[in-house]
């Protein structure tokens, strides 16, 4: 029997025991000494002493068990970086599968890029979120792509004990670079709308469905809009799907936890590079991975989104707020 909370996990070695510390009715809300001795290993709690102390109304289940058990708390026993699959499963590879018919975004040009930027300074400065878009002179594909080259393109691949490991701008945890970006585009020039995969390693974009139509698109559009509480749709919603494998095939218990973590080194790169290219940005904090799944058809499992974030061109009316609404 463990707690997200408690000091230590009792172990009942036959099930007439464990029943020792219900009560008759089948609960735990009795004094017995077995109740006790639970209470003291921390294993149960008393809900009337605590049951209005937020502290303890603040945590949901689920939260409480996936902080306490995605860090140490002494509780060593498999947990980090282990490679627990090594003997027993390939490990994924770095590239993603199924990017074969990319459409090369074409020539990049660094060099311009890197003498028209802004100092680091003045784009921290800058960045804020703007959630209006500006449809009547919207993104153009060029611009779409020196934001990718400059946010999450492969720039490094090597192996090492047969494991692929990468480096693109942003960090990632052990140079694993499990999140995949999904471009739900709805007005970019000279992009057909519909949803797309951006291809890290030829620096383009291959497509998973055509135009906005299908229901689970049209409705991941909807919730994205939602989300950014304007009227109009954003012009692209850029969906962070992790292929778990990379990341869960190496980790373990602390996984998913590092995984929220890139998403939140991606964002803020994307943030400093929208800023520093004058786009529209904005951080998203909840999405809807079932949608996802079904518009793309991938298997839940292996991948889909933990983060979303808008992008498009400024709408000049969008008014600057100091302070969060
Ligand atoms: C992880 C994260 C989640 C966010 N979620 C949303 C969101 O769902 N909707 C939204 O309109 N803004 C969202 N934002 C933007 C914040 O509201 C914004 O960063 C905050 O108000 C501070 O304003 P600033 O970014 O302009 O400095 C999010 C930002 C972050 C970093």
């Amino acid at each position: 029997m463990e707690a997200p909370h408690s000091w230590c996990d009792v172990r009942f070695t036959d099930l007439t025991e464990m029943s020792r510390c219900l009560d008759p009715d089948g609960s735990l809300g009795g004094s017995t000494l077995e109740q006790h001795i639970l209470a003291w290993c921390g294993v149960l709690v008393d809900p009337d002493s605590e049951e209005d102390e937020l502290r303890h109304r603040q945590w949901s289940t689920h939260e409480l068990w996936f902080h306490e058990r995605s860090r140490r708390y002494g509780r060593e026993h498999a947990f980090g970086g282990t490679f627990w699959a090594k003997d027993k499963f390939a490990p994924p590879p770095l590239r993603p599968a199924g990017a074969g018919n990319t459409v090369p975004f074409g020539p990049t040009d660094p060099g311009r890029w890197h003498a028209t930027s802004t100092s680091l300074h003045t784009v921290l400065e800058d960045r804020r979120s703007t959630r209006r878009h500006d449809d009547s002179t919207p993104m153009t594909r060029a611009r779409l792509g020196e934001f990718l080259y400059r946010t999450a393109r492969l720039r490094l691949e090597r192996e090492v004990d047969g494991v692929e490991y990468g480096s693109k701008p942003y960090p990632s945890g052990g140079s694993v670079y499990e999140i995949e970006l999904f471009l739900l585009i709805r007005n970019v020039v000279d992009v057909a709308p519909g949803l797309w995969m951006y291809d890290p390693v030829v620096h383009g974009l291959a497509p998973v469905r055509e135009g906005l139509e299908d229901p689970s698109v049209a409705a991941l559009l909807r919730e994205a809009t939602h989300s950014s509480t304007v009227a109009t749709a954003p012009q692209v919603t850029l969906l962070m799907a992790p292929r778990f494998g990379r990341i869960l095939w190496k980790y373990e218990q602390m996984g998913y936890a590092v995984m929220l973590k890139h998403v939140g080194v991606l964002m803020q790169t994307m943030y400093l590079v929208a800023t520093d290219m004058g786009l529209a940005a904005c951080a998203i904090g909840s999405g809807d991975s079932d949608l996802f799944s079904r518009a793309t058809g991938l298997d839940p499992l292996e991948c889909t989104t933990v983060g979303e974030f808008l992008l498009g061109s400024p709408h000049p009316d969008e008014p600057f707020q100091e302070r969060p609404a």
